[in-house]
């Protein structure tokens, strides 16, 4: 049976996947093929909005997966969850900014939004499956 908790696994499978797309998106633009190149971001773009519409669904049945780990793991996750959520509210306006530079084939303005939107949007998705991993597979909260 299909759980709320499984969106989880989801959302994080969605989340690598998104990841894919950007680098292979970046791959192919360095290569000069701008068609692969669009093709893959929109890809890219159409994931994470599914991942978002998944998110939501979550958080808002669920609420946060506890962190059940103690020490020097747990500043290091905590710390990086702060910085993976300001990412994720920086590409909330960027990601569209990039995407309507690009529709509108204003491909300077594009590149100076890109050059700030595809590290973040890399960040955020590569931090958020290591939020994932370790918060539900590796140190899980376990009640007592
Ligand atoms: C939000 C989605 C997108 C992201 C994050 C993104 C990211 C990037 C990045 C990182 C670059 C390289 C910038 C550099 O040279 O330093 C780039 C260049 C470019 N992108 Fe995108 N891109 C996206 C969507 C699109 C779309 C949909 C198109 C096509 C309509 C497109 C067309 C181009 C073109 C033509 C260039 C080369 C511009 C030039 O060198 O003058 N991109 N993009």
């Amino acid at each position: 049976m299909f759980e709320i908790q499984d969106i989880t696994h989801l959302n994080a499978a969605l989340n690598a996947l998104s990841v894919f797309f950007l680098l292979l998106g970046y791959y192919f633009i360095r290569a000069g093929n701008q068609e692969k190149h669009k093709l893959c971001m929109l890809t890219a773009v159409v994931i994470s909005a599914f991942f978002l519409v998944g998110y939501v669904t979550y958080k808002l049945n669920s609420g946060f997966a506890k962190f059940g780990g103690d020490g020097t793991i747990r500043i290091f996750y905590f710390s990086l969850l702060i910085i993976h959520v300001f990412g994720a509210i920086a590409i909330v306006p960027l990601v569209p900014l990039t995407l309507y530079r690009a529709l509108t084939s204003n491909f300077e303005k594009h590149k100076r939004f890109a050059r700030w939107t595809w590290p973040i949007w890399v960040f955020v998705g590569i931090s958020g499956v290591v939020v994932y991993v370790m918060a539900v597979h590796l140190y899980p909260h376990v009640p007592i």
